[in-house]
């Protein structure tokens, strides 16, 4: 099968990257992640993409003006792999114009949440405090707001009365493993 290229962005842990590296080395799917992007060098995930063979690229927000410079040397990265897709996995960072008028319907996002409810930081705190009886994970196309866009797969797990932020996060994460493959392969194939 022709995969095609696509770029990951993370800033810390890369569970959800490593969930899309393995389901990429099923030849069925329809992607090879060829470069992986962090705005934090102590990435964990790094180490795992460098582990795989993979790119990685680097750049310290610290170092630069403004997002729309920062975001103008992302582009310039990017630009020699020809990617399809970009897939933001725990990347922390607010993306702008700049990079999204490049990338038209092409950048992609996970949240733990069932969105549009639970937008940003804190999310299984907040959905506890709620009293929600069900939260869950949700992939989406990526706008200049948090979290937003239009959303393309979600996936939802229930609450039970002894969760607390950490045990639903464990079990929303293990969803977002399954999720945001199948997510790809839909994006893909339109
Ligand atoms: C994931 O739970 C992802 O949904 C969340 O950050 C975590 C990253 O984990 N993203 C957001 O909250 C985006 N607003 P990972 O680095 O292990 O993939």
């Amino acid at each position: 099968m022709n995969k095609k290229p696509i770029g990951v962005f993370i800033s810390g842990r890369g569970s959800n990257l490593k969930s899309i590296v393995n389901a990429c080395k099923n030849e069925k799917f329809p992607a090879k992640v060829v470069c992986v992007f962090s705005d934090n060098a102590n990435a964990e995930g790094l180490q795992f993409a460098s582990k795989n063979n993979i790119d990685t690229h680097t750049l310290d927000f610290n170092n630069f003006e403004n997002k729309g410079h920062y975001e103008v040397e992302i582009i310039k990265l990017l630009k020699p792999y020809d990617i399809e897709l970009i897939c933001l996995a725990g990347y922390m960072k607010i993306i702008t114009n700049t990079l999204i008028s490049c990338y038209p319907n092409r950048i992609i996002n996970i949240h733990p949440s069932l969105l549009p409810k639970y937008k940003g930081l804190n999310t299984h705190q907040r959905v506890l405090d709620a009293r929600e009886v069900e939260s869950g994970c949700s992939v989406h196309y990526v706008n200049s707001k948090i979290d937003d866009g239009e959303i393309i797969m979600q996936t939802s797990v229930p609450i039970e009365n002894a969760d607390n932020s950490n045990t639903l996060s464990k079990k929303i994460l293990k969803a977002e493993h399954e999720l945001y493959p199948a997510a790809i392969i839909k994006v893909l194939k339109k």
